[in-house]
């Protein structure tokens, strides 16, 4: 071992995929009679955002359903693109969301914005695409008590 610390950015579990749709009620619908959806959370506001979120639980992970409320939410916009929907990002847990952020821009990654609150109450970011392979990547501190 040398004496440089750990990488704070450190891949952990995969807390959900980010689904954008135009109605979390119709999404539910498609989850509960095609895939056999049972475990399904009411739907919640997250006015920092403009979005109504409802997740699905699978086995391994969740699937976050996103509908805009607010034309200035980026789901908006990407739903003006996608109009039927689609998959909008995939969460990844990091234990010290601060420390992966620091670390992230010197690795010279764009990280969106500031940090802010997520669905799970505990503080989110987002990677720019480009740096990911064009994969829009949230990460979240994992919560200090379960899931
Ligand atoms: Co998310």
């Amino acid at each position: 071992m040398n004496a440089e610390s750990a990488p704070a950015t450190i891949l952990g579990r995969l807390n959900h995929i980010g689904v954008a749709t135009p109605s979390i009620v119709r999404a539910i619908e498609t989850y509960r009679t095609l895939l056999g959806a049972t475990v399904i959370g009411a739907p919640f506001d997250l006015p920092a955002q403009g979005v109504r979120v409802c997740f699905i639980d699978a086995p391994n992970t969740q699937i976050e359903l996103i509908e805009p409320y607010d034309d200035s939410s980026p789901i908006a916009g990407f739903l003006r693109k996608n109009p039927a929907g689609g998959q909008h990002h995939v969460c990844f847990e990091v234990p010290d969301i601060a420390a992966a952020i620091a670390e992230l821009k010197v690795n010279g990654a764009t990280v969106l914005g500031e940090p802010r609150i997520g669905a799970h109450g505990t503080p989110i970011v987002f990677v720019h695409p480009r740096d990911m392979g064009g994969v829009l990547v949230e990460l979240m501190e994992t919560p200090k008590t379960g899931h």
